[in-house]
């Protein structure tokens, strides 16, 4: 059987209200990477929340002092509507790679994303290239990931394409993107989960 897109997945995950379980279930490694993201972040900071369901984190990053301006993408028509419907906020349906801001920001944050792509590193070249200012952070968040062996039966359980890399590959992919102080660190660790692997680093 063909795989499904991802974006048609989650638009049936918001028709159903699963986004709001999703996002209960994010929030503590959002936590955690949004402290690393705005220590590092110049202020005050504009942001793009990539991948962003229903705009949960987008209207986090508003209620901060220093966000100067908020976008979320997304590819599923139903996740964009309720972004929309939740709050103010600048939302764009768009399927990546192949749509890019037209203008660039200080901080993109994404959480449970970029695993979905054939080709995620070819995308942190692009945040790098195309959507980064400069001294710009990008943060990302992926709870599927070679070491997690916990998650290697979720692309056969949904029937969708993940990309699934190791978090030395995850590493070594944002410094061949161009980024600096690259770190990653596994956030919102519990019992029973060994953590989001959270990858970020700093355009030059
Ligand atoms: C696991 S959900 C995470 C949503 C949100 N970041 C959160 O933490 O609640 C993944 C999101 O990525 C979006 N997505 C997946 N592949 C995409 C693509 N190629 N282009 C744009 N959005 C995509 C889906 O529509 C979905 O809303």
């Amino acid at each position: 059987m063909a795989t499904r897109d991802a974006t048609d997945v989650f638009s049936e995950w918001a028709l159903r209200n699963r986004d709001e379980g999703m996002e209960n279930g994010h929030a503590e490694s959002v936590d955690e990477m949004l402290n690393i993201a705005i220590k590092m972040v110049k202020k005050p900071f504009s942001a793009i929340d990539v991948g962003c369901g229903n705009g949960w984190v987008c209207r986090k990053l508003q209620s901060y002092d220093n966000c100067s301006k908020i976008v979320g993408i997304d590819g599923s028509n139903e996740m964009i509507i309720k972004a929309e419907n939740k709050g103010l906020g600048e939302f764009h349906l768009a399927t990546l790679p192949g749509w890019k801001p037209s203008q660039k920001f200080d901080l993109i944050h994404s959480m449970e994303f970029l695993y979905y792509l054939k080709d995620p590193l070819e995308m942190l070249k692009n945040f790098f290239n195309e959507w980064l200012e400069e001294k710009g952070i990008l943060i990302a968040g992926v709870d599927h990931y070679s070491e997690n062996t916990a998650s290697h039966d979720w692309p056969e359980s949904l029937n969708v394409h993940m990309t699934t890399l190791s978090e030395e590959q995850w590493r070594q992919g944002m410094i061949d993107a161009g980024f600096i102080d690259v770190e990653t660190r596994r956030v919102g660790v519990k019992l029973g989960f060994i953590g989001t692997l959270a990858i970020f680093g700093r355009m030059p």
